[in-house]
């Protein structure tokens, strides 16, 4: 495999050239470019420095081999491959198979499900609807005390129990989880039951290249050397030290002078393919954790972040793009368009002469989605709106694999100049402390006394029944 890039970025939606008064001028973007530069110069120090590293994932061979021999073990044994986990924990193997059809998978692959959350229904019809004879859970956790991910575990393997004894345990759960600490490590060991490590200072949002993503896409027949390709390719192009050749320094350049100078404070993301949804909500948490902060580096509030939002063409352009148009000026629109959507399926005949519908027919549906994504981009231009396209030529697990390392390094590029830790999620930690304490976990009392005060402040006549 060459280390050409399957990923085109076109960013000329930014600029005043395509957009009118609105858009950013050339100057703008070189007046910051060597702000740009500095924060790409602290990454690749704190690269070197081993602060980062996320950015060795897709070269730690020894680690593939372990994934794909476990993987390959997986398949002898079972059909299908349960993933317990939340947010980072979840997002990336979703995102990978969503977008992976069955005829680009080996075909002993299993069947992946990826179950994130507690909703009893979902999580009650999804169990009921599994062989557990034929079935592992993978249980992803990095902290290994996460309250969803360890209420499925429990649930899970209450049920195991039950239907096929205790000794059933060790070989239907893998674990996923800090290579020494924690309450899941601890489980793992004390169940005998197969385990892979979270490699140190990875933190969930940055893991998908991973065992936490890795193991379930390689479980389903994926090929995770061709993802971390996809990504090495990546890492060449957002590790140049210049502005105008690295996409992922480029678009967190330009997003961040629509938020700065335009109030772009929304990301929307708008793919062109039903497939890359999962992606479309993996970046969402990247963007939105990573960025979103009260405090920047230097302890001040700055209260920043920018919003990401997923729409879906066409679908949405009957939903959302009314208000991307004509609404307030606050959005940036990323589109993706896949140009080989790798399935053709045209429009008949049938209605010549009727001129509502004889222009459709002979296109291939993908072809016409690819059309109206072009009209959309063409669109938020003339009502000078700001937006990007990322091209791809097709959907594989290369180009995955470089979309996934270019918005990580993307964000952190975001991350440095808005002066922010893009690694840490104090906010999320807050709502976590408060579950604990409601739930009557012991040494929570003072959060559990927060919550009564909270909810003592509640007034009547606010709360209509
Ligand atoms: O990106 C993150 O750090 C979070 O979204 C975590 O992945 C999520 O909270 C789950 O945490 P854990 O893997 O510790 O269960």
């Amino acid at each position: 495999m060459g280390s050409t890039t399957q990923v085109t970025l076109d960013v000329n939606g930014f600029f005043d050239h395509m957009v009118g008064e609105h858009g950013l001028s050339r100057a703008d973007l070189d007046t910051l470019a060597p702000r740009v530069v500095d924060v790409l110069k602290t990454l690749s120090s704190d690269r070197k420095e081993g602060r980062l590293p996320f950015y060795g994932l897709p070269y730690d061979d020894q680690a593939i081999r372990v994934i794909e021999a476990l993987a390959a073990e997986l398949r002898s044994e079972f059909d299908t491959l349960v993933v317990l986990g939340i947010g980072g924990s979840a997002l990336g193997a979703r995102a990978v198979l969503d977008a992976i059809v069955p005829a680009d998978r080996a075909p002993d692959g299993l069947d992946v499900l990826v179950l994130d959350n507690i909703d009893p229904l979902s999580l009650s019809t999804a169990l009921d609807g599994l062989k557990l004879k034929r079935t592992v859970f993978n249980v992803i956790s990095k902290s290994g005390c996460t309250v969803e991910t360890m209420s499925q575990f429990m649930v899970v393997r209450e049920r195991l129990e039950k239907r096929l004894g205790k000794s059933s345990l060790s070989r239907h759960f893998v674990f996923t989880t800090d290579p020494q600490e924690g309450l899941l490590r601890r489980i793992a060991s004390e169940q005998k039951a197969r385990s892979l490590p979270v490699p140190e200072g990875v933190g969930g949002r940055f893991s998908v290249l991973s065992a936490v993503g890795l193991l379930p896409v390689a479980a389903a027949g994926i090929d995770i050397r061709a993802l971390c390709h996809g990504a090495r390719t990546a890492d060449l192009r957002a590790s140049v030290l210049d502005v105008f050749s690295n996409p992922a320094a480029l678009h967190a350049a330009l997003l961040f002078l629509a938020r700065q100078q335009r109030g772009a404070s929304v990301h929307v993301l708008m793919p062109y393919s039903d497939r890359l949804m999962g992606l479309a909500e993996w970046y969402g948490q990247l963007w939105a954790e990573s960025l979103g902060k009260r405090v920047d580096l230097a302890g001040r509030e700055v209260m920043t972040g920018q919003t990401p939002v997923r729409a879906l063409g066409a679908t949405d352009q009957h939903s959302q793009v009314q208000l991307y148009v004509e609404g307030p000026r606050d959005k940036v629109v990323t589109f993706f368009r896949i140009e080989d959507h790798g399935c053709e399926l045209r429009i008949p005949g049938g209605y010549e002469g009727v001129e509502e519908l004889e222009y459709l027919s002979g296109h291939d549906l993908g072809e016409l989605l690819n059309m109206e994504q072009r009209a959309t981009e063409l669109a938020l231009c003339e009502a000078g709106r700001l937006n990007s396209s990322i091209v791809l030529a097709g959907l594989g697990p290369v180009e995955l694999g470089e979309l996934f390392h270019m918005f990580e390094v993307q964000t952190l590029v975001m991350g440095g100049l808005l002066g922010i830790d893009p690694l840490d999620q104090p906010g999320v930690e807050a709502g976590k402390n408060l579950t604990r304490a409601l739930a009557g976990r012991r040494g929570s009392e003072a959060g559990a006394e927060r919550v009564r005060q909270l909810l003592d402040r509640k007034r009547g006549e606010f709360v209509l029944a």
